[in-house]
């Protein structure tokens, strides 16, 4: 069983005594010479489940990126689950964007969601029972085992999607890092996520940051958002972000905010064509 019981992953349950998952202090990030955001401070607590958004380009990945310790700060100071970041942390679970479509076509999904466990060193060495059986869990949480021995390349976004997150988390990850999982996903496909990640999130007590396009799938899990606004990272309450006003400035095009009776929140493109 690779789940935690809620605490085990910082071995307390009370967030105020528990290390922040990512804190930022001034940083900065350039790439090509061009700084891509900076004034980057902020603190996202441990069990908290963010939402990363900002238009293309805004340096969301870049952020992912600063916080497994593939990327340096410029400046300032960064701390990924109290400690500075690191290459290969296995605490981290990452699935990048456009994972699937980047893999080769011959790999098949358990061998996928190995390589989370043995890293590198995939091929060069047998698997233990502990680990194989490690990696049939996860395969199992995300409901994937039935087609663990078929290859990547033969199974539908939404299936392909859930053996990356099955990746992400066998090594027991603390902070999941998701850029962009629902991109390309149906609407029943982007709810299956959403909820598998709402129901990691409180069977492990991980934290959760995602890369999202579209917020109107995952409100019903977020907490806060992180958004990229004017070359700054901003971090707030999720209520605080979902404003017309705010995301209208951020995507710089009308976004409309819409409650419903029974107090859903929901975005939409505000645009309306004026020969119609
Ligand atoms: N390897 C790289 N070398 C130089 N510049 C890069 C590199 N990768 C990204 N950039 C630049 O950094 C900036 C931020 O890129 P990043 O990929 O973080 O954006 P993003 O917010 O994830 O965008 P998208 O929504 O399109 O995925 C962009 O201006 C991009 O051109
Ligand atoms: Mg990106």
């Amino acid at each position: 069983m690779t789940g935690l019981p809620a605490g085990a992953a910082t071995g307390t349950a009370d967030p105020a005594e528990r290390p922040a998952a990512l804190e930022l202090e001034d940083v900065s990030v350039v790439r090509g010479g061009r700084t891509v955001w900076s004034d980057g401070t902020f603190s996202v607590r441990a069990g908290a489940v963010v939402g990363v958004i900002g238009p293309n380009g805004a340096g969301k990945t870049t952020l992912f990126q600063l916080a497994l310790g593939l990327l340096p700060a410029a400046g300032g100071r960064v701390e990924v689950l109290g400690a500075p970041p690191r290459r290969g942390n296995r605490r981290i679970g990452y699935v990048p964007q456009n994972y699937t479509a980047a893999l080769g076509d011959a790999i098949r999904c358990r061998d996928l969601v190995t390589l989370g466990l043995t890293g590198g060193r995939f091929g060069l060495r047998r698997t233990s029972a502990a680990e194989r059986a490690r990696v049939d869990d996860a395969l199992r949480r995300v409901g994937a085992y039935d087609y663990a021995e078929r290859r990547m390349s033969e199974l539908s976004g939404g299936q392909q999607q859930r053996v990356a997150i099955a990746q992400a988390i066998v090594d027991d990850a603390h902070l999941l890092l998701l850029d962009e999982p629902l991109a390309n996903l149906d609407l029943r496909n982007q709810q299956e996520i959403v909820r598998l990640l709402g129901d990691l999130h409180r069977e492990r007590d991980v934290t959760i940051m995602v890369v999202a396009h579209d917020l109107n799938p995952l409100l019903p899990v977020l907490t806060e958002a992180i958004y990229l606004l004017d070359g700054h990272p901003h971090h707030d309450p999720i209520t605080d972000v979902v404003q017309e006003e705010l995301l209208t400035h951020l995507y710089g095009t009308p976004v409309g905010v819409v409650r419903t009776a029974q107090g859903d929140l929901f975005t939409r493109a505000a645009w309306r064509d004026p020969q119609r």
